[in-house]
């Protein structure tokens, strides 16, 4: 983590927040954080954050992978640690992973179609629960190509339609450029739906490695302001702050793949 830190002070950041992954699964061993290692991590976090509090700002935030059954876990947790921020997010429909390859890894239905509309099934489920802030890499589904299908479109806004009052935030993450969707998450096309509605929007590179701080923001800042938005959301202690988006010049050129592709 003091590399990602280094890294975004020599950029010029004023302030990062972390975002790792945390998953609890019944069957998958996943590649992420476990239940066991959330006090770790925290800690450590809050260790760089004094260490580095003349060169930059540190943020606690975790992604929670979205699972039906383990939803008073993920309570009990976000109670248990200060963080700054919780994201939620879905990678695994049905225990199946569908981010690892093309098909996912041993998807038991690799259809387009409805793999995309059982994630929505997910994420109106996800939608059903509080424990979080920010909505990560919202239409995932398109990480490896092909168009998603306009009623996946409709259906999303629909869903979002429905979280007016809640102080929840949509994540621009820039990872998407570097996918072969060759695209944020979500697309111009749904951040400029979602603004009519007046969704709240913050933005994350989705950083595996140091040098993936920051990256894409160029064109991100672009399509945000394409898409009519001027300001993006901060959260400090899980209360959302807005701030105006700056004129950006972090790097928009497309770099090889990671070695972890969990977005
Ligand atoms: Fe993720």
């Amino acid at each position: 983590m003091a590399a990602f830190i280094r890294h975004a002070v020599a950029l010029g950041f004023k302030e990062i927040c972390f975002l790792d992954h945390l998953t609890i699964t019944d069957s998958v061993r996943p590649m992420t954080m476990e239940v066991a290692e959330v006090p770790l991590y925290f800690q450590a976090i809050q260790r760089l954050k004094r260490d580095y509090s003349d060169r930059i700002g540190i943020k606690a935030g975790l992604e929670i992978e979205f699972h039906p059954r383990h939803t008073g876990l993920f309570n009990q947790i976000v109670a248990d640690f200060a963080f700054d921020v919780i994201g939620s997010s879905i990678h695994q429909l049905d225990e199946v992973d569908i981010v690892s390859g093309p098909n996912g890894s041993g998807a038991a239905n690799p259809d387009p179609d409805h793999l995309q509309h059982r994630y929505l099934d997910y994420l109106e489920m996800m939608l059903g629960y509080e424990y979080f802030d920010i909505i990560c890499h919202l239409d995932l589904p398109k990480k490896f190509g092909g168009n998603l299908s306009p009623s996946f479109d409709d259906r999303l806004a629909d869903l979002l339609s429905k979280t007016a009052g809640r102080n929840l935030a949509i994540e621009v993450n820039t990872s998407g450029y570097d996918h072969a969707a060759a695209e944020a998450y979500p697309s111009p096309h749904i951040l400029a739906t979602l603004n009519q509605t007046g969704i709240a929007v913050t933005i994350g590179s989705d950083a595996h490695r140091p040098e993936e701080i920051g990256r894409h923001f160029g064109r991100a800042t672009e399509m945000l302001q394409s898409a009519g938005i001027g300001h993006l959301t901060v959260f400090t202690a899980r209360r959302p702050s807005q701030v105006p988006i700056p004129p950006c010049r972090f790097p928009s050129k497309r770099l090889p793949p990671s070695r972890n592709a969990l977005p």
